[in-house]
C-alpha cells in the first residue's frame, strides 16, 4: 500500500520541472562506461532484471545482471571500462559486499554506485555514489516497495543517461511514472477481486505456476518468489515459450497457472501457451494490461507505459502472495527461516 507514496517520493526526489537531479559525477560514470553490471540478491537481482531492459533500450549501454552469491566466485570476463550497480534495499547484505571486496582487489579503479533504500548503510559508505530509493523503512521480510522503487529509480537513471547521450525518447517519463503511481491506487481500490481469485484458485494447491515473456517473465519470478517465500506454495516461473521444451510435464489436472500479459507484442504467443495448459488440466488465471486483454480475464490493468508495466502488474502479484499467505493463517510479514536487515 506504500508502494504509491513511494513512486511519488521518488518523483519529486529526483525531478525538479522537467530537470532530474541526479549528481553529474555519477551520471558521467555510468555513460562512460562501456558495460554495466547489475548485482543483487532475491527481489534486488529480479529488479535488475527488469532495469537491464532501461540501459540497453533507453541509454544504449550493454547490461547484465547477475546474483551477487554467484559473482564473487564465478567472475565474467569483464569489459575495458565496467561500472558496477549494486541493488539492495538495506545496503547490508553480505553477497554484495563480498562482491566488491573482490572486485577491488582486481582493480581498485572500479567504481560502484549502489541503489539502496538507507542512506549511510554499509554499502552506501562503502562504494563510491549512492541512489536513495526513498521508499521508507520496509519492514516486512518479503520485499514489495524497494523492488518497485529499485525499478523506478534505474528508470529515472537510464532517462538522464539517455538525455546526456541525446537519444530519443517517446514519452515523459516522470508523467508516466505519476501515471503508474495512480494506476496502483487503482488497483489497491480493487483488491477485494484479488483476494476473490486467491481464495478460488490457490489455497489448498501444494505448488503453482506464473508464466509470461520478455518483460512479464521478469515480473513472473518476483511473483513467483513472492508467492512462495510468504506463502510455502512452491511456486515457479517460467518463461511462457519454455513450457513445451520440458516444463509442461509439470502440469497436471487443477494445477494453477497464473499468466501475465502486458505486451500485445507477445500476447498471442502467450495466449497460445495459456490453451496449452488449459487443455493439460490447469486451473489457469490471467492477469492482462489494456490492449492484450480478453473477455473472461481476470485481471485487467488500465494500459501504462509499456517497459514501466512491471511497477505495475507485480502489485496484482503482490496482493496474490499476500492473501494466499493470510487465507492460509500464516505471518504474512515473517515467513519461517529468513530474515533481512532494515
Ligand atoms: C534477503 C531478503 C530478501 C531480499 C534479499 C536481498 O534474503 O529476504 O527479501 O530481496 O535479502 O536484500 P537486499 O537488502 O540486499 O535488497
Amino acid at each position: 500500500h506504500e508502494q504509491v507514496g513511494a513512486m511519488r517520493n521518488i518523483i519529486s526526489h529526483y525531478f525538479d520541472g522537467h530537470d532530474v537531479n541526479i549528481n553529474s559525477e555519477i551520471i558521467n560514470n555510468v555513460k562512460d562506461a562501456d558495460r554495466l553490471y547489475i548485482i543483487g540478491c532475491g527481489t534486488s537481482y529480479n529488479a535488475g532484471l527488469v532495469g537491464r531492459n532501461y540501459f540497453e533500450k533507453w541509454a544504449g549501454i550493454p547490461t547484465e545482471v547477475h546474483l551477487a552469491s554467484e559473482f564473487a566466485y564465478n567472475v565474467p570476463l569483464l569489459s575495458k571500462k565496467p561500472m558496477f550497480i549494486f541493488l539492495s534495499q538495506s545496503g547490508e547484505t553480505a553477497d554484495l559486499r563480498a562482491v566488491l571486496t573482490k572486485l577491488r582487489s582486481v582493480n581498485a579503479d572500479y567504481k560502484f554506485l549502489v541503489l539502496t533504500n538507507v542512506d549511510a548503510s554499509t554499502l552506501s559508505r562503502e562504494c563510491d555514489y549512492t541512489l536513495l530509493l526513498h521508499a521508507g523503512p520496509e519492514i516486512a521480510v518479503a520485499s514489495t516497495k524497494a523492488y518497485t522503487a529499485q525499478i523506478t529509480v534505474m528508470a529515472v537513471l537510464a532517462e538522464v543517461l539517455r538525455r546526456t547521450k541525446g537519444r530519443p525518447q517517446t514519452f515523459d517519463m516522470s508523467h508516466e511514472l505519476a501515471v503508474i503511481a495512480s494506476a496502483i491506487e487503482g488497483v489497491l481500490d480493487e483488491k477485494s477481486v484479488v483476494k476473490e481469485l486467491v481464495d478460488q484458485n490457490l489455497l489448498d494447491t501444494a505448488n503453482a505456476f506464473y508464466i509470461g515473456r520478455h518483460l512479464d517473465y521478469y515480473v513472473a519470478m518476483e511473483a513467483a518468489l513472492k508467492l512462495k517465500e510468504i506463502s510455502y506454495v512452491q511456486t515457479e516461473s517460467f518463461a511462457a515459450g519454455e513450457l513445451k521444451h520440458g516444463t509442461i510435464a509439470l502440469i497436471e489436472e487443477g494445477t494453477p497457472v497464473i499468466a501475465l500479459l502486458s505486451e500485445p507484442v507477445v500476447a498471442s504467443h502467450t495466449r497460445g501457451n495459456i490453451e496449452e495448459v488449459k487443455a493439460r488440466g490447469a486451473k489457469t488465471m490471467v492477469i492482462a494490461m489494456e490492449g492484450s486483454e480478453r473477455e473472461g480475464d481476470d485481471i485487467v490493468l488500465p494500459k501504462v507505459q509499456m517497459e514501466l508495466a512491471p511497477i505495475l502488474s507485480v502489485v496484482v502479484t503482490q496482493l496474490i502472495a499476500y492473501y494466499t499467505s493470510l487465507g492460509k493463517g500464516l505471518d504474512v510479514d515473517k515467513p519461517r527461516n529468513l530474515a533481512k536487515s532494515v
